[in-house]
């Protein structure tokens, strides 16, 4: 393996990714919660506490300040910010004030994601993402958060991954609603993008400066002999229309974990190769090849607001680290306006339906306990991290 000096910028943002419904446990008001008990459910297990965040966001902070971290992306719970409609809690936005205010005072970045997968009941209920009125709702619930929290704000991300939501929710139907229906998919796309620009705007209307933009999910996609036609159409859908919609962003998240083999008859699964747990390609040269097609596409900086690997065996995580920050500094290398990379996750979390088998964090969380025990992985990715010009990481 070919040993290299590799230096990122020194404004370079090194971070975790977290999202409440994941880690915060109690999301009972959410579509979520009453997914996991439905009788015909998809999902494994409940969340529950998840990590006892809400309690504990300090214990986790405190942990990104003794791996020399210098921002952490987390997400605010809408459902917590708003019960019902038009009704806001004051006790939750005391408590994401209190979260944000902890960050700053140990000279983290907090990296604020509004929707994170989840919805308040009385949304869901009214048809989510398939009912046009949620634009208006998600525009008011920015214009909250733009208000209360706008001084607060380091990066604000819009919708989390709204491709994935839309594929799992509609297509797949491995999240809520549970639907498999490729018009519907296609339609809350559209919703989506609809629903990011109205939170753009009322965000920007609000106080504070900070960059907007949408984390998207991305892959490497591989095309087998006659899945060309498929891949093209795939990728369009889930990415290309939400890139080439960006222009008026400030950055564009990316989030990629792995390749994608794409045959004849649509998405190869478990092709050759080491895997994770699951069940991806071992793959994080995906990294470079992400950003680099988000930033032809759409011209605008980069963030890598995910990446990681689910893994029981932490050797593993190392290696995918390093390759991952391997590439990062390759396209860093060829100019590209890389800005900063989230590992995800800093915990073991709730991985939606998969439940907490896979563990995606560098710090494992007792499930009883909630004690956090970080893994050689943190030690290694604060070492990776920490000095400029970077120390030599394996090729
Ligand atoms: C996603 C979500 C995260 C996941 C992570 C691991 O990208 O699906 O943003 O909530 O937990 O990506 O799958």
């Amino acid at each position: 393996m070919r040993d290299r000096e590799v230096n990122f910028p020194a404004s370079f943002l090194w971070g975790t990714s977290t999202s409440a419904y994941q880690i915060e446990g109690g999301g009972t008001n959410t579509d979520w919660w009453r997914f996991e008990r439905a009788p015909d459910t998809v999902a494994v297990e409940t969340c529950g506490d998840a990590c006892d965040s809400w309690h504990r966001y300090e214990e986790d902070l405190d942990l990104l300040v003794r791996f020399g971290l210098n921002s952490f992306r987390l997400s605010i719970e809408w459902a917590r910010i708003e019960p019902e409609h038009g009704v806001i809690s004051s006790e939750a936005l005391d408590h994401y004030r209190a979260v944000l205010e902890a960050c700053h005072a140990r000279a983290i970045l907090p990296v604020v994601t509004l929707h994170h997968f989840t919805l308040p009941l009385w949304v869901a209920d009214a048809g989510g993402f398939e009912n046009p009125e949620i634009v208006g709702w998600l525009a008011h619930y920015a214009m909250v958060v733009g208000e209360e929290f706008g001084e607060l704000i380091g990066i604000a991300c819009t919708i989390n991954e709204p491709n994935i939501v839309a594929a799992m929710g509609y297509l797949i139907g491995m999240f809520p609603p549970q639907v498999a229906d490729s018009d519907r998919f296609v339609a809350v796309n559209q919703m989506m993008r609809q629903a990011h620009v109205a939170m753009r705007e009322a965000l920007r209307a609000g106080p504070g400066t900070y960059p907007i933009g949408m984390p998207l999910s991305m892959q490497e996609y591989e095309a087998l002999p006659g899945g060309e036609e498929r891949l093209h159409s795939m990728r369009a859908e889930m990415e290309d229309k939400y890139l080439q919609s960006s222009q008026e962003d400030d950055y564009i998240g990316v989030q990629c974990y792995t390749k994608m083999v794409v045959g004849p008859d649509g998405v190869v699964f478990d092709p050759p190769g080491e895997k994770t747990e699951m069940g991806y390609l071992f793959w994080p040269q995906c990294v470079e090849y992400t950003v680099r097609r988000a930033a032809a596409l759409s011209s605008l900086p980069i963030f890598v607001t995910e990446n990681g690997i689910g893994t029981d065996d932490d050797d593993q995580r190392i290696r995918y680290l390093k390759g991952a920050l391997q590439g990062l500094h390759n396209v860093l290398e060829e100019g590209i306006d890389v800005r900063g990379y989230f590992q995800w996750s800093l915990l073991d979390n709730f991985e939606w339906s998969f439940g907490y088998r896979p563990k995606f964090g560098i710090v494992g969380v007792d499930r009883t306990t909630f004690a956090r025990t970080p893994k050689p992985s943190a030690q290694w990715y604060a070492e990776a991290t920490s000095d400029f010009p970077r120390s030599v990481i394996d090729a």
